[in-house]
């Protein structure tokens, strides 16, 4: 049985301050929460300090109201050299019903710094089970498709900023 620190659970009530006009709450104050809940999750896995690298796949599947209770699940899918893919799923729960509702999930890759602020090694992930291979190699797919992307993008010779040329 591993001793490793893979999995961890936040959970946050819902307040009038991450709303809109019609009590929904906003993405972005949604995603503030997950990228608390991906660092805590990366920094307990490799005893490091990490930054936010990326952000893949975002999907808000529905919506979370005020007053709801969020729980969310982060757990380490993928370990790389010094970056670890972390899966976020989040579940609301209407508290005077109790039903809950997978709501919003997405995969955080953080990076773990030493004390000069340089990317380190972190821990290799133990895989113990059918599960811990799968979503290991689901990370490893993600890790690629990102890179194909880059390199599609650089034979295309686009750069991001090319974008908003127009706007200058
Ligand atoms: C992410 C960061 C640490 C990468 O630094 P770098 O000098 O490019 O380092 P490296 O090229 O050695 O890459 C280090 C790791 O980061 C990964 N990485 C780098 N850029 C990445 C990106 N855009 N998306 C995902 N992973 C990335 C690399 O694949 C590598 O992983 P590995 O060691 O597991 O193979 C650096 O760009 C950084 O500090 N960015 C700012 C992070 C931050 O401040 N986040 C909060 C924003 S407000």
């Amino acid at each position: 049985m591993t001793q490793q620190q893979k999995h961890l659970t936040m959970r946050v009530l819902m307040t009038p301050d991450m709303a809109n006009f019609s009590g929904i709450v906003h993405g972005g104050a949604l995603l503030q929460l997950l990228d608390r809940a991906a660092y805590a999750c990366a920094a307990r896995y490799s005893k490091r300090y990490v930054v936010t690298a990326s952000l893949d796949q975002v999907s808000f599947k529905e919506p979370i109201k005020v007053g709801e209770l969020v729980t969310i699940y982060a757990n380490v899918n993928y370990v790389g050299r010094t970056s670890m893919e972390i899966g976020i799923k989040a579940v609301a729960e209407d508290l005077t019903s109790n039903q809950q509702r997978h709501t919003t999930s997405c995969y955080f890759t953080m990076v773990a710094k030493d004390d000069n602020g340089l990317p380190t090694p972190v821990p290799k992930l133990d895989i113990e089970t059918q599960l811990d291979q799968k979503l290991y190699e689901a990370g490893k797919m993600r890790l690629d498709m990102r890179r194909e992307i880059e390199q599609r993008n650089m034979e295309l010779d686009i750069d991001i900023s090319d974008q908003f040329k127009a706007a200058d």
